[in-house]
């Protein structure tokens, strides 16, 4: 596996310009749910420039239709329409090819992404129950804090209503990646775009781990370089937190992310090929039931679970260090939902 990725789908501006031979779903619905946000809001304008987009539907349980008539002046395709509270989500999600969620709280200084769980986990809930009744088939993207929890949450509720896919629903990790391409490129000096680190596990704090053994080009890093470049990786999002001093956590970044993934997605479900991103899955690499890893996506999602490789002993010791927690986590998604 220590080939295994090619940076799927970065160039935003070329989005629409590759001949794909496999026609459907080459124009698809995207569905927003929380595009109001923080997130929502640049996520949907980087998702206005995809070509492959026909209609993005935006959803919020506020200010949603000033959100969309703004973006509905962009001379891009895709049709755009808000919809705002309860009653009109299922009209949103009708249809929709891909669901996208960064509905939620965000962190504040001092808190962890768990500290989100009490809100964010009756939003997953309550949203995922919508997507897997209205468009069961949908790629379902989850954004909302804690993932470690919200995904597990996702599956339990798609696994109640017989409808569930393992192979469409993806915990949102890829800013972890982008991320660790970027703080490896300053430190090492390799061309940021083709910088390219797989991160596994979680999505929080020591359940983030860069292998930084294999990124590509290939980089020597001291002991004491490979400890401290993980712990920033792992504890970047709290450095925007603390950065923000109140106002919310990484937003920019994510929406970038967010959109990196989802014109994965959109490539892949058209038939572009070798098309390789990390993300919080069902899994069975370890003995943990979700686990992200490097993935290769085609048409209905996930194809193949390209695993993590060869660990380093370091990265071996973090792994088993990571695993209490993440357990955790997704134990707790998992009554949640249940309960
Ligand atoms: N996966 C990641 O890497 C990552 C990175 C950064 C932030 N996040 C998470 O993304 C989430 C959103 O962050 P943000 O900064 O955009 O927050 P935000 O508060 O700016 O926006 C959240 C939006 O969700 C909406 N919302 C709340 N309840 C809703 C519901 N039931 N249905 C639809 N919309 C609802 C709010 O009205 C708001 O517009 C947070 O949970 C945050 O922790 C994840």
């Amino acid at each position: 596996m220590a080939n295994f990725v090619r940076r799927a789908a970065c160039n935003f501006l070329n989005i629409g310009s590759r001949n794909f031979s496999v026609s459907a779903p080459r124009h698809a619905k995207v569905s927003v749910l929380g595009a109001a946000g923080g997130i929502g809001q640049p996520l949907s304008l980087l998702l206005k420039q995809s070509t492959l987009i026909s209609e993005l539907a935006l959803y919020d349980v506020a200010n949603t239709v000033g959100v969309a008539a703004d973006l509905s002046h962009i001379e891009s395709a895709a049709q755009v329409k808000g919809y705002v509270g309860d009653s009109q989500l299922e009209e949103c999600l009708q249809g929709s090819k891909i669901v996208i969620i960064p509905a939620g709280v965000p962190r504040k200084p001092g808190m962890t992404r768990d500290d989100l769980f009490n809100i964010n986990a009756g939003i997953a809930m309550s949203l995922s129950e919508a997507a897997s009744k209205v468009c069961p088939d949908a790629m379902l993207c989850i954004i909302s804090n804690p993932v470690n929890s919200t995904v597990p949450i996702a599956s339990e509720v798609y696994k109640k209503n017989g409808v569930f896919d393992p192979r469409k629903l993806f915990g949102v990790t890829t800013l972890d990646v982008v991320r660790a391409n970027t703080f490896i490129s300053e430190l090492k000096g390799t061309p940021v775009t083709q910088t390219q680190c797989p991160v596994i596990g979680g999505h929080a704090g020591v359940t983030i781990l860069p292998l930084l053994s294999q990124v590509e080009p290939s980089c020597d890093f001291t002991d004491q370089e490979r400890e401290s470049l993980t712990v920033r990786i792992q504890n970047a999002g709290t450095e925007v937190v603390e950065a923000k001093a109140g106002g919310g956590s990484a937003t920019l970044s994510m929406a970038y992310a967010g959109a990196r993934f989802a014109f994965a997605l959109l490539q892949a479900m058209n038939g572009a090929k070798n098309v390789v991103e990390c993300s919080f899955v069902e899994s069975d690499v370890t003995e943990l039931q979700f686990f992200s890893t490097p993935l290769l996506l085609g048409p209905n999602g996930i194809e193949a679970n390209l695993g993590m490789g060869t660990l380093i002993d370091f990265e071996q010791e973090a792994l088993e260090k990571m695993k209490p927690e993440l357990s955790g986590s997704i134990a707790k998604g998992i009554k949640f939902a249940n309960k």
